[in-house]
């Protein structure tokens, strides 16, 4: 009897999430599963359907905003704010003043920030999917990651439990690189601690948006702009050649090499030292559909890539801000006709 009422219930649990992954899967594209299991990493063409109008208020929004810089509580009663405060009831959307507003009351609770402290304090707040914006966006559900200083484990998955807006809380200073620096530097990742910190950058080009999805704990932030000067000088360099062989020397999640074979390149070799920046540039040129005779991926050190017999048109050299270049620039002049450092 135990054991029938066990397999039925059973039985009726695994009707019920085939049936919610048929009618999730048949509504989102989904590309690949993310590390979460969950389904963050939806197609290119999804990502980009409503992104203009994604971040806009609704004619029933509540348009009041913050002032970043003055203490919270000379602006509104903490005591008011919840998953409900100042959300439209018609979009669903809040203002992302009023939900950093909300973070900052948990980090008050918690007694990592003050009553004294402004919105500006809690941390960097991160859209996903990110374009540029001229002006501050409301949000809908999950399309906030925050990387904060003012927080720890348990304040963390409050926050990700009590706003719906908040899609992951990472725990790090972003005035320290993560990633892998250089060849003499260890890994330094910042540390997920609620959520899922997959986030998507929509960078704009003259041969369309490329999405890059980026694990942000773990990568670099480079968030798209109007107008990247770093495909501006790529761009550049492909227009002196037809169909160029390029290295993209120090790939991280690979946007110069998908836009060189997006625009002219016969083949990219992408290479980066850092495995998971490997692993986001695979990702990243399945997600913008480029065939995988176009290119290959190594995961070296620059300084001794085991590709010494290849010869390439174009060499880039992308490296963190403050990091000696001339070891990679002589290797590379080996291997490549011309060498850029971006
Ligand atoms: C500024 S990021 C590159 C950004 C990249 N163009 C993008 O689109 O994301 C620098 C990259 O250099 C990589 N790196 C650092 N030292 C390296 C080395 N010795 N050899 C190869 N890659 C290296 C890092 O892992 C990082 O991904
Ligand atoms: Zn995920
Ligand atoms: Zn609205």
């Amino acid at each position: 009897m135990c054991c029938s009422i066990i397999f039925i219930t059973y039985l009726i649990n695994s009707i019920t999430i085939y049936f919610l992954n048929y009618f999730y899967n048949k509504y989102h594209t989904i590309i690949m599963k993310c590390r979460c299991k969950r389904n963050c990493i939806i197609s290119r063409n999804e990502v980009l359907e409503d992104i203009q109008t994604r971040y806009n208020p609704c004619s029933d929004c509540y348009t009041k905003k913050l002032k970043k810089s003055i203490p919270i509580k000379r602006q509104l009663n903490l005591d008011d704010v919840d998953k409900n405060y100042k959300k439209c009831t018609s979009c669903n959307k809040r203002h992302i003043d009023t939900v950093m507003a909300h973070v900052l009351k948990i980090m008050i609770e918690n007694g990592f920030l003050s009553t004294t402290s402004s919105i500006r304090k809690v941390g960097t707040p991160l859209i996903t999917p990110a374009v540029p914006l001229k002006t501050s966006p409301y949000l809908p559900e999950k399309s906030l990651v925050l990387i904060t200083q003012h927080t720890d484990n348990k304040t963390s998955e409050k926050i990700y439990n009590s706003v719906p807006e908040i899609k992951s809380v990472i725990k790090g200073d972003i005035n320290n690189t993560v990633g892998q620096l250089n060849e003499n530097n260890g890994i330094h990742n910042y540390k997920l601690q609620s959520g899922c910190d997959i986030r998507c950058d929509i960078q704009k080009t003259d041969v369309g948006e490329i999405c890059l999805y980026k694990p942000q704990s773990k990568i670099h932030i480079e968030y798209p702009k109007e107008e990247s000067l770093k495909l501006k000088q790529v761009n550049e360099i492909l227009n002196k050649y037809d169909n160029p062989t390029v290295l993209d020397a120090m790939c991280g999640a690979g946007t110069l090499g998908i836009y060189a074979l997006l625009k002219n390149a016969k083949k990219v070799h992408f290479n980066d030292i850092y495995d998971i920046a490997v692993d986001t540039t695979e990702t990243n040129l399945k997600l913008n559909n480029i065939p995988c005779d176009k290119y290959e991926i190594t995961q070296e050190d620059i300084c001794n890539l085991s590709c010494t017999n290849q010869r390439y048109d174009v060499g880039l050299i992308d490296a963190f801000p403050g990091v000696d270049t001339s070891g990679y620039e002589t290797f590379l002049k080996k291997i490549c006709k011309e060498i850029y450092i971006i």
